[in-house]
């Protein structure tokens, strides 16, 4: 990966842009008389892993994007939930379904260091999904190791993953993947292939797997994405 600080802004100004709202459809949403979280929830067995952060004390949602993870969790029984995000306009879409549901989460904007200087310790709950494989490999495992810092020893964690295309699959495909993992959509990158292992292998320093599951979105034949429940070493 040449040059991580530009594939890092790169993408998070097409995940700013890509999670903005468009006023219409607010105004669609506002609306609407029956809006539920489930709305936003992308599998309901990723909806069945959040849920379990609905008893814990406090969540945080990293790189919330809408913000499910958080909902879920508040909407299950927390009432101490942060969502973060990097984008300003992702944020705002945060505040705006937190407030058509009528959830209490907070939202934050935060840069890509925030997690370096978020106090020890501090979450005994915790959702990633689908940010961990958009980003630099570098940079995720920066985010691993600051999670497990930030969680107390408790903690349950739950990490959503797209799905992996093995360089074999991708030749086949004629996808190229840079460095053999990165896959670029219009030079913006999109996905860090791994495999279940090799993801095992980036958390074992710091977590156990207690579960591993595969999910499809809506209309995917193959379930192929995956939950990672870990809790800490
Ligand atoms: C694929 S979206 C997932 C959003 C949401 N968690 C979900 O499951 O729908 C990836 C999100 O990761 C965020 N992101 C990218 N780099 C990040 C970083 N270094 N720290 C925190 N969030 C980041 C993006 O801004 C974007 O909202």
């Amino acid at each position: 990966m040449k040059d991580i600080k530009k594939v890092n802004s790169d993408l998070v100004e097409f995940w700013n842009e890509a999670i903005k709202l468009p006023e219409d459809y607010k105004e669609q949403v506002k609306n609407s008389s029956d809006n539920s979280v489930m709305d936003l929830v992308p599998a309901q067995k990723l909806f069945d892993a959040v849920k379990e952060l609905g008893s814990c004390k406090k969540v945080l949602d990293y790189g919330c994007g809408s913000g499910w993870g958080a909902f879920v969790a508040a909407s299950s029984g927390c009432d101490d939930v942060l969502a973060v995000d990097l984008g300003q306009d992702i944020i705002d879409s945060l505040r705006f379904y937190a407030e058509v549901l009528k959830l209490d989460v907070k939202g934050e904007v935060i840069d890509e260091n925030w997690i370096k200087s978020a106090p020890s310790m501090t979450y005994d709950g915790l959702v990633c999904s689908n940010v961990l494989d958009v980003v630099p490999l570098e940079t995720a495992e920066m985010i691993i190791k600051e999670m497990a810092r930030i969680t107390t020893s408790n903690a349950k964690i739950v990490i959503g993953l797209n799905f992996y295309i093995s360089e074999e699959m991708a030749s086949k495909r004629k996808i190229e993947l840079v460095d053999g993992m990165y896959l670029f959509v219009n030079n913006v990158l999109r996905l860090s292939s791994l495999s279940d292992d090799e993801w095992k292998n980036i958390f074992a320093p710091y977590f156990d797997v207690v579960k591993l599951d595969h999910f499809a979105w809506e209309g995917e034949p193959v379930e192929s994405r995956r939950i990672f429940v870990l809790k800490k070493k």
